[in-house]
């Protein structure tokens, strides 16, 4: 089939095999045509309202290495921060205060943050009627489901790859199916999950690009968040290129595509690759997520997973409003609801 027709078919169908995919993400001269067709799709299923999701970075410690990333324990560089919990409820208090009706408490893997600690933070962000988003990586069933009690409506946790051996080549120490059963228990106890994957990991092929859109598809994913690699030099992966722009974009296109319901953020990452302008390229090419940074401060700096990290610079305040110029610059407007999931069919 050729690319125009693959594309139509998953405009129309939602479904491509693996060797479809893997030739469209292969094919930048498809890019165009495959943005504009999930920039349809995703007005049909999700409309053009943008979900803003307050983003608060609570903590840099890590208990993990994983070989991309700045937090890793053994990056001795790493300026490490933990916000109190005091410090985490004023945050989300100006997060309700900007508009926003989800909050994202985001860490790295820190487990000074126990259920007995947590619990009481989400109960009290709940109590500002927003939308609570978990991001502390890996945990207990029980644990997930103390959060989840407590109150917190979703959950993200990259898969990072499908392809099991890079996996656990590039995040020493981690089970791949330890982390399939962390997304499975989360699904199963009721939260929104998201997922994704990083894209230009060194070894990852465009088959296996394929087969991780078919994993977020398989597992009705209601969230997925991708981004290209960006080498941090106090990493292990330190030399390796960036992550390329174009597959990233078709990626996010494919995955509007195959899953049209669901929520996709146009990340940080990409905004860091193409300044002032990457946001709106990926919420043109199916995205309808931002995930602005409220945290203030020092912590801002310091919570580096990469490099050059886009708005580190900036006030939340400002973001907030940069944000909703953007977003009114190309037709869109901010969603006035926690942006659930929908579910249209
Ligand atoms: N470049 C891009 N994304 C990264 N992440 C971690 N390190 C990097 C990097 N160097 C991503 C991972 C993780 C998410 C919070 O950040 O995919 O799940
Ligand atoms: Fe820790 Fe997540 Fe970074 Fe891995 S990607 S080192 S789990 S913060
Ligand atoms: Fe942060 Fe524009 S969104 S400066």
């Amino acid at each position: 089939m050729e690319l125009h027709s693959l594309i139509k078919k998953a405009e129309m169908t939602h479904e491509l095999t693996e060797e479809e995919l893997t030739l469209l993400l292969s094919a930048s001269e498809a890019e165009e045509e495959m943005a504009e067709a999930a920039d349809r799709v995703r007005k049909e299923y999700v409309g053009d309202a943008v979900h803003l999701r307050g983003l608060i970075e609570f903590s840099s410690y890590c208990r993990r290495n994983c070989m991309y990333c700045g937090l890793r324990r053994e990056n001795e560089n790493a300026r490490r921060y933990r916000l109190s919990p005091e410090e985490i409820l004023t945050l989300a208090k100006k997060a309700v205060d900007y508009g926003y009706h989800t909050v994202v408490l985001q860490s790295g893997e820190d487990i000074w943050f126990t259920v007995e600690r947590l619990v009481p933070i989400i109960k009290q962000i709940k109590a500002m009627g927003v939308a609570v988003t978990l991001s502390i990586g890996e945990r207990s069933r029980e644990e997930y489901a103390a959060f989840r009690e407590a109150g917190a409506d979703r959950f993200l946790i990259r898969i990072e790859t499908t392809d099991r051996e890079l996996y656990e080549r590039l995040d020493p120490g981690m089970s791949f199916d330890e982390r399939c059963r962390c997304i499975n228990d989360i699904k199963d106890l009721g939260y929104e999950v998201g997922t994704g994957c990083l894209i230009g990991l060194p070894g990852q092929s465009v088959e296996s690009l394929a087969r991780d859109i078919l994993f977020f598809k398989s597992i009705d994913a209601d969230m997925v968040g991708i981004g290209p690699l960006i080498p941090n030099p106090e990493t292990p992966l330190g030399d390796v290129p960036i992550g390329d722009i174009g597959i990233t974009r078709r990626m996010v296109s494919a995955i509007r595509l195959l899953l049209p319901e669901a929520n996709i953020p146009a990340t940080t990452a990409m905004e860091t690759l193409l300044p002032h302008k990457g946001r709106e390229l990926i919420l043109r090419s199916g995205a309808n997520v931002v995930m602005p940074n409220v945290t203030e401060g020092e912590a801002r700096e310091k919570y580096a997973l990469y490099p050059g990290k886009a708005c580190v610079l900036d006030t939340p305040a400002h973001c907030r409003t940069c944000m909703e110029t953007r977003i009114k610059a190309i037709g869109r407007f901010i969603g006035e609801d926690a942006g659930f999931r929908k579910h249209k069919r």
